[in-house]
């Protein structure tokens, strides 16, 4: 029985999978908070690359890859899919478990798979500098990497804390060249007030969202980039998809459930929508059930609102419809740095309100139970981050095993976990707690939001 199924280089896809077109009903416009009417794409071109923004409002399904950007994903790209042989031992499950490994890339996650290009078609625009922020760093050193492939400075504004306590993410960061501040910094007139409150703040993503959007506009030739959450990113991680297809096809199977874990919803969509494509179009052998997964101390699917909000804490971001916790959410410091945002990706979002995609939510000190159980089968350790999905898949498989069902599950493992052996320390020493956000901060939150903005429930568009 093959471990291991593997591409070749010249199998990378040629094209990406737009999932606009395909949605189970339009997808409800970003709203410009100074109009209060849908965003012009002019309004946003300070912020982002042309082409970038091209792709987000495109209705064409298949959007080619430039040979350029297929050059550099040949570093680590085609991503194997692996049978997780061991892990079905253990479990002792008639299941057959899947994973396409993206912790292979150079910064070890899936989150090149859009950083390459986003880099490309911002040099290709004349832009010199880009900016962003990062939480636990898996975002920043990508595009740190990305910047470094395509010889274009980056700026990354990292989460306080995350600066402090995972000092490694910084230092692979500088190893590709990257300027790295932690937020709030001094070096924007939002970073500056939020020190003025309190000169310890710890930070939070969508402060240095706010941080890293204010430098780009009020600087020539910068731009902004986000590693989530955009449909063009989204767009981007359909590589995975795509070839996990192909792969599936070599050994003549298809999965019954496709599952990942959802922090802005582009590692869980560009795993699944290529899957999703196949199931609308009549394609695909099977009635395949697509599963999100999130930690219960940042719940945003399972019990968000589902609303326009903002996609930062300063308000600077057009608003976007989605679940939502709030865009004041303070998320506790749980380990899975990557699912601590309040928001995810809208066309995400209407799947999940459709019924397309089933959501679970789980605690911390489960998904690090079955992490470890992963871990001790597999060999390898995975990030916090996807460690949700592995709680889910096995317990599917368990649920297999009473069921005697032979199912085919895939899930993406899009990470090591390399830089977060420190939490693996915590849950050994029995020091994690699981923890869950309450619905009322949720509503409190939103409630707070209309308040302030109370032409937001009566925008049409959601109706
Ligand atoms: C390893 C890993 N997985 C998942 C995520 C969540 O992001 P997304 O939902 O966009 O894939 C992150 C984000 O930083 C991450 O680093």
């Amino acid at each position: 029985m093959t471990t291991k199924i593997l591409l070749s280089e010249e199998d990378i896809p040629k094209e990406w999978y737009n999932i606009n077109p395909d949605l189970p009903k339009p997808l409800p416009p970003p709203i410009d908070p100074g109009t209060h009417e849908p965003i012009k794409p002019e309004v946003l071109e300070r912020v982002f690359a042309k082409e970038l923004l091209k792709q987000e409002m495109s209705q064409e399904r298949w959007i080619p890859i430039p040979e350029e950007v297929r050059e550099i994903y040949q570093i680590w790209r085609p991503t194997p899919l692996i049978r997780a042989k061991r892990l079905e031992k253990l479990l002792k499950t008639p299941a057959k478990i899947y994973y396409k490994y993206e912790g292979v890339s150079p910064p070890g996650s899936h989150k090149p798979n859009t950083a390459v290009p986003q880099a490309y078609y911002n040099v290709k625009q004349g832009i010199e500098k880009l900016t962003t922020e990062t939480g636990a760093g898996q975002w920043g050193s990508s595009l740190a990497f990305a910047g470094k492939m395509f010889d274009i400075d980056i700026t990354v504004y990292m989460v306080k804390i995350s600066y402090e306590q995972k000092p490694y993410r910084k230092s692979m960061m500088h190893a590709w060249g990257a300027d790295v501040t932690p937020s709030p910094s001094n070096r924007t007139n939002f970073g500056r007030n939020m020190l003025k409150k309190d000169p310890n703040h710890p930070g939070s993503l969508g402060i240095a969202i706010s941080e890293a959007i204010e430098d780009a506009v009020t600087h020539d030739n910068v731009r902004y980039t986000l590693g989530s959450v955009l449909g063009h990113v989204l767009l981007h991680q359909t590589v995975q998809g795509l070839e996990a297809k192909k792969q599936f096809e070599m050994i003549d199977e298809y999965p019954d459930i496709v599952a990942g874990c959802v922090g802005g919803g582009s590692s869980f969509s560009g795993l699944s929508f290529p899957f999703y494509y196949d199931k609308i179009t009549g394609k695909a052998p099977k009635d395949v059930k697509f599963v999100a997964t999130e930690p219960t101390s940042c719940p945003t699917l399972t019990k968000g609102i589902y609303t326009y909000d903002f996609g930062d804490t300063a308000n600077m971001t057009p608003l976007l419809p989605m679940y939502s916790l709030g865009s004041d959410f303070v998320p506790a410091p749980i380990h899975a740095g990557g699912l601590r945002y309040h928001g995810d990706a809208p066309s995400l979002c209407l799947m999940v309100k459709e019924g397309v995609i089933e959501a679970k939510a789980y605690d911390q000190v489960s998904v690090f139970d079955a992490a470890a159980m992963f871990a001790m089968s597999e060999g390898t350790i995975p990030a916090p981050e996807p460690s949700h999905t592995i709680r889910y898949v096995i317990d599917e498989a368990l649920r297999c095993k009473e069921s005697g069902e032979e199912k085919v599950i895939l899930f993406n493992l899009c990470g090591h976990g390399h830089f977060d052996m420190g939490a693996y320390d915590e849950y050994f020493e029995n020091r994690l707690k699981p923890w869950e956000y309450p619905q009322e901060k949720v509503e409190e939150s939103i409630k707070k939001l209309q308040e302030k903005f109370p032409w937001v429930k009566d925008l049409p568009y959601l109706k």
